[in-house]
């Protein structure tokens, strides 16, 4: 079994009992990658709202790994050297619309991810997750995330 497959297993695995609740597909249609439309629209959104700190090609800030000096993380990578992939749709979409805050977080975490909901429509947001999704193609990455949608049970 590949490293990265493992990583992406356990993580599965933290975050499904993080949520406590009936597990999610890891992919959701709205953010389909190979939706041509949708991936532009979220390009564009990405460009104009994340790209500053999540880099213009995904690939987030130097060292994100590191705590800055106030106890902050970087932005990570939303490539597949990051860990954004690890997460399923639904995740994803709730970070970017609510922050990095319970049950992603614990309560009166501090993080410079804004929350976007005020600012993007749900709509722009899945379009973003479409984009981003769209630069993810290894076979370990997309096993991985065939897998959170295999042990998912069905709503
Ligand atoms: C002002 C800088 C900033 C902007 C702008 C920003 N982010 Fe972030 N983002 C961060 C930081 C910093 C983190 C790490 C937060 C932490 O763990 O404390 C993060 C984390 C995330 C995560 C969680 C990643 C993971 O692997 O757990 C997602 C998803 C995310 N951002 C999506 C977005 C999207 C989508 C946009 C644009 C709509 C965006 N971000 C714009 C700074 C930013």
């Amino acid at each position: 079994m590949s490293r990265l497959w493992r990583i992406g297993l356990v993580s599965v695995v933290i975050v499904l009992a993080a949520c406590g609740e009936t597990p999610a597909p890891g992919d959701d249609p709205r953010a389909d990658p190979r939706d041509a439309a949708r991936v532009a629209l979220g390009a564009k959104v990405y460009a104009r709202e994340c790209a500053a700190c999540h880099g213009a090609k995904l690939e987030g800030q130097a060292d994100w790994r590191k705590r800055l000096p106030n106890g902050r993380l970087p932005a990570p990578p939303h490539d597949e050297s990051g860990h954004s992939w690890h997460h399923p749709d639904h995740v994803l979409f709730a970070i970017t619309k609510n922050g990095v805050v319970p049950p992603y977080a614990p309560k009166d975490y501090q993080s410079d991810m804004p929350a976007f909901g005020a600012k993007l429509s749900d709509d722009e947001i899945w379009a973003v997750i479409a984009n981003l999704k769209s630069h993810w193609r290894t076979k370990e990455v997309l096993d991985a995330r065939a897998e959170m949608t295999r042990q998912a049970r069905p709503r």
